[in-house]
């Protein structure tokens, strides 16, 4: 027998044996001590319960809520409000911030009229992901020169629809897209979709369905070029809700490689940068201010760009909207699972099918505002659909107040974005979620 095989077989029985002491050590001193591998696994996946009331102030001003509150007491839940000034400050802070770039509003976080409209009269571009977007952004009366089309999935007879409305810039990420726009959209401007870094920072990742390596994105431009397209730019989208400014750091430098290669090698000028959306909203999980978002990303263009600083594209979706929405909802039944249960689960008539989606895997944390004050406990936060999966919130443990009853009202903050839009139309036979604007 070899030297290396004795050693293992001297010291597995030992470390057997001395885990063996711990597990009965740990019985006997701790009797209701939990598994260790069970303890493990709750302190990966559980959280301790939030302990502090969601506080109206930290998220609204007085006024703005008064106005949303007012109309919200003449509805029955559930449904989002949605403060149309906000909207517009947030449109009005941002191109503030970004003096230098255009703006194209993601149409998918909240596509509704009273939006479209208002950020139109602002002088808004839009991106847009369907002949559908397109058809009612052209139905109030915004141009197609004003719209880009930013999906990357589109079939050939969609390009063709948006190129006879007079659509002329199309996002690509794939050489079959590239040749579809140029059979479809001929001579159109065209900008590649890079992958970036970020998806563990994001609250809302979006980058690996989307986007392609640096080489083939400068493959796609050249082709783009030798079919007759202009090859206009480079866009990525960090990930919605990107905590981590430094995301815009990574991919500005992956563009601006991009940029000095095809110039030098191909004799392409880009011109245009699409930084994507990703902006910050408020909720439980803080972000850094817009301002800070926007000084820094201001520096990482200068700093790769210098005096050839690019034409910029923002296509903010959730930090435009959200903050502007309240999604008022109505407690339906409050249970425990059994007589000495520590939690409660609260069934709401609102959840992941009606609107709450992006509680997917607790991704996005709603702040939760009730009237009710006193003591809080732990619950489960689900809604009212058949479907089991229809939980928003247990791993993140929601403190609610123990008084809180069937018919109180929930309000959920900063539900602006992404709410209405992702409804379904009548799972379970619950209509779509309703919206209002003041
Ligand atoms: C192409 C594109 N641009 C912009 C956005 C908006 O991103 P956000 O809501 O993070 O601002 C999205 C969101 O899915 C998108 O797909």
């Amino acid at each position: 027998m070899s030297e290396k095989r004795v050693v293992p077989q001297v010291i597995f029985p030992i470390l057997k044996f001395c885990i063996y002491l711990r597990i009965v050590f740990v019985t006997i001193a701790h009797p209701n001590a939990r598994p260790l591998s069970r303890q493990l696994h709750a302190e990966e996946t559980t959280s301790p319960m939030n302990t502090e009331h969601t506080l109206v102030e930290d998220y609204y001003d007085k006024e703005t809520f008064k106005r949303i509150k007012s109309l919200a007491d003449t509805k029955e839940t559930p449904f989002v409000v949605i403060d149309l000034a906000t909207v517009e400050r947030h449109y009005d802070v941002l191109q503030e911030l970004f003096p230098y770039a255009s703006v194209y509003y993601a149409v998918k976080a909240n596509p509704a009229p009273e939006i479209i409209t208002l950020l139109r009269d602002k002088g808004s571009n839009f991106d847009v992901a369907s002949i559908y977007e397109l058809d009612k952004l052209l139905a109030h009366g915004v141009t197609a020169d004003r719209c880009s089309y930013g999906n990357t999935i589109k079939k050939s007879r969609d390009i063709r629809y948006f190129y006879e409305k007079g659509v002329r810039m199309y996002a690509t990420d794939s050489e079959a897209d590239v040749r579809n726009i140029a059979k479809a959209a001929p001579g159109s401007k065209v900008y590649v979709r890079i992958l970036t870094e970020g998806s563990g920072t994001a609250d809302w990742p979006l980058s690996r369905k989307f986007g392609c390596q640096s080489d083939m994105a400068m493959d796609l431009m050249v082709l783009a070029r030798d079919l007759g397209l202009i090859p206009y730019g480079v866009s990525f989208h960090v990930g919605s809700q990107q905590r981590d400014i430094g995301a815009w750091d990574a991919a500005i430098g992956k563009v601006k490689v991009i940029f000095e290669r095809l110039k030098e090698e191909d004799n392409i000028i880009l011109k245009m940068v699409n930084l994507g959306g990703g902006f910050p909203a408020n909720y439980i999980t803080r972000a850094n201010a817009l301002e800070t978002y926007a000084e820094e990303i201001t520096r990482f263009i200068e700093e790769d760009f210098g005096s050839d600083f690019p034409e910029i594209i923002l296509e903010p979706g959730r930090s435009l909207i959200s903050n502007a929405g309240i999604l008022v909802s109505e407690v339906v039944l409050i249970s425990r699972k059994s007589h000495t249960a520590l939690q409660r689960w609260i069934f709401t008539d609102v959840g992941k099918f009606s609107g709450l989606i992006e509680t997917m895997d607790e991704c996005i944390k709603y702040p939760i505002y009730v009237e009710k004050h006193g003591e809080l406990e732990e619950v489960v936060i689900a809604g009212p659909t058949c479907d089991s999966a229809d939980i928003m919130y247990e791993n993140y443990k929601y403190g609610l107040p123990l008084n809180l009853a069937v018919g109180d009202r929930m309000y959920w903050f900063s539900a602006g974005a992404y709410t209405t839009s992702y409804s379904a139309i009548e799972f379970n036979g619950f209509p779509p979620l309703k919206s209002y604007y003041v």
